[in-house]
Formats: structure tokens, C-alpha cells, sequence
């Protein structure tokens, strides 16, 4: 891929990605790399990141641990407050900035009524989609408020869920309306730092997330899909704020 200032707008910016590893947060990671960003690949699974980082290497960037191309590997539990300061301290220390953090991790858990649901499924849910989004702003923040980013961005991936009634989904429902207020709240905190916080609310997604009995794969929305939004996103011009995205399918799947 050649580089150029419009097909590269993001080249010499730092992003990071959540749940970069498959489904919705590897295709941001593909397309935030294309974008000319430095992607930083995050999740559990090792082995899954580093296929991300071999497919944008495939695709044009390089992987290199040092930080010097288009990807970087760094595993964290965003669960886990240790290994998100852990991340944070990785990323000061290798490249003295961040521009774009998304918050793409998020579990689902088994569906049923909330009066059977397990105390421990709960808690699951809520620490993954909503805790550690604040984990990951409170570590990360900082890092984009000093190294004064023109144009910071924080994108919270949602979900229709965190805007209507999911019956049979209630702690999920919960966690991503929570995940919505808590966008809309620190996109006020963040303003005078120049940095845009947003919340991309996709209805379902064909990825491996979650069964989804008797729906058309082909008509459903694409990974790519919620990719193509936060390109955007971080795309847009200064002065402008693209605060909140629904994506629905063109047709019911
Ligand atoms: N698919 C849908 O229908 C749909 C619709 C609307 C919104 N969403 C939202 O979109 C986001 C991505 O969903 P998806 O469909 O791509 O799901 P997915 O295919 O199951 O991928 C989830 C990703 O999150 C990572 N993850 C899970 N727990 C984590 C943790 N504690 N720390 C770090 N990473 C963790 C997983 O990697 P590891 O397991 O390796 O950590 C994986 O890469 C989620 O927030 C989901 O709620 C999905």
C-alpha cells in the first residue's frame, strides 16, 4: 500500500484497540492500520492478536514490537486494573502518546430471565462492558490529555441493546446502557482536551459473539460495517462531533 497524506490520514497517530483479536475490534485494528495509525492490539488471547497483526502486516503495515510499523501486540484483561496500567505504561514508555482508544471488549452471557441469572455471570458482564471501559479511561485518559492530541478520540462500541429493552438480556442491556451514559458524561469531561468521546450502538453483528437462530448472515450488519463508522469517526474534521452512531441493516435480516 502506498502512502499518502488522504489515503493515510492517520500516519504518526497512536490507537489503541480492545478485543482486537477477532470479530468487530479486529476489523477496526485492519482498518485504523490502513488508516496509517499505529494499532496496538489488545486482548486475552495472544495467539488471536498476533493473527491480526500478521493479517495487517499481509495488508500492507508491519508488526513490530518496538513500535517502529503498523501494529503492536500487548496482551491485557480489561477486567483487570493491574494489566490495563500495565498496557498504559507500555504505551507511554514506547511511543509518548495516544490519540485513539477504543473500548471494543465486551462478553455477552447465557440468555435467560434476569431472576435466574448467576451472581457471577453478572458480574462478568458488567466488569467486562462497563468497568473495564472506566478502567481503560482512567488509564489512558491521561496519556491523551498530556501528550495534547489534536484530535483524541475515544470510541465506546455499544450496542441497540444500550438503547431498547433486550428481554432475556437484561445484565447485557444494562452494562452497554451504562457503557452510554457513561460516553455521553466523559465526552463532556474530555471537550476542552480536544478529545471526542463516542458510542457506536451496532444492532447484530455477524461475528462469533453470539448465536443468532433464524437470522439472514448476508443481510446482517459486517464487522467491517462498524469498522466503516469508526473510520468516520476519527476521520472527521476538527471542528466537527460525531457524538453517536446507530447502525442498523438495510433490510431485517
Ligand atoms: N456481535 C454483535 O451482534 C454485536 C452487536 C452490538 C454490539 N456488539 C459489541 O461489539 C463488541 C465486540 O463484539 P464482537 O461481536 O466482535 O465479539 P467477539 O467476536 O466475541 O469478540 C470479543 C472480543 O473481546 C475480547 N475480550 C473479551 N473479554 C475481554 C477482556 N476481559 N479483556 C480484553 N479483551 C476481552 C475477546 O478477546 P479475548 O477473548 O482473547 O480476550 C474478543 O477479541 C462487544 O463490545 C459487543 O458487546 C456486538
Amino acid at each position: 500500500m502506498t502512502s499518502t497524506t488522504s489515503n493515510s490520514p492517520l500516519v504518526g497517530q497512536v490507537a489503541v484497540v480492545t478485543g482486537a483479536g477477532r470479530g468487530i475490534g479486529k476489523a477496526i485494528a485492519l482498518t485504523l492500520a490502513e488508516l496509517g495509525s499505529h494499532t496496538v492490539l489488545c486482548g486475552r488471547s495472544r495467539q488471536a492478536l498476533e493473527q491480526t497483526a500478521a493479517d495487517i502486516q499481509n495488508s500492507g503495515g508491519q508488526n513490530s514490537g518496538r513500535g517502529a510499523g503498523k501494529s503492536s501486540v500487548i496482551e491485557c484483561d480489561v477486567t483487570d486494573l493491574h494489566s490495563v496500567e500495565s498496557l498504559a505504561e507500555r504505551i507511554e514508555r514506547t511511543f509518548q502518546r495516544l490519540d485513539i482508544l477504543v473500548n471494543n471488549a465486551g462478553i455477552g452471557v447465557p440468555g435467560g430471565p434476569l431472576h435466574q441469572l448467576a451472581p457471577d455471570d453478572w458480574d462478568r458482564v458488567l466488569n467486562t462492558n462497563l468497568r473495564g471501559v472506566y478502567y481503560c479511561i482512567r488509564s489512558l485518559a491521561p496519556l491523551m490529555i498530556n501528550s495534547k492530541a489534536r484530535n483524541g478520540h475515544i470510541i465506546n462500541i455499544s450496542s441497540l441493546a444500550g438503547k431498547n429493552a433486550l428481554p432475556n438480556g437484561a445484565a447485557y442491556a444494562a452494562s452497554k446502557w451504562g457503557l452510554n451514559g457513561l460516553s455521553y458524561s466523559v465526552a463532556e469531561e474530555l471537550r476542552a482536551h480536544n478529545i471526542r468521546v463516542s458510542v457506536i450502538c451496532p444492532g447484530s453483528v455477524h461475528t462469533e459473539f453470539s448465536p443468532h437462530p433464524g437470522k439472514n448472515a448476508e443481510k446482517m450488519l459486517q464487522a467491517a460495517d462498524v469498522a466503516h463508522a469508526v473510520a468516520m469517526i476519527v476521520t472527521q474534521a476538527p471542528q466537527s462531533f460525531a457524538s453517536e452512531i446507530l447502525l442498523r441493516p438495510t433490510r431485517k435480516p
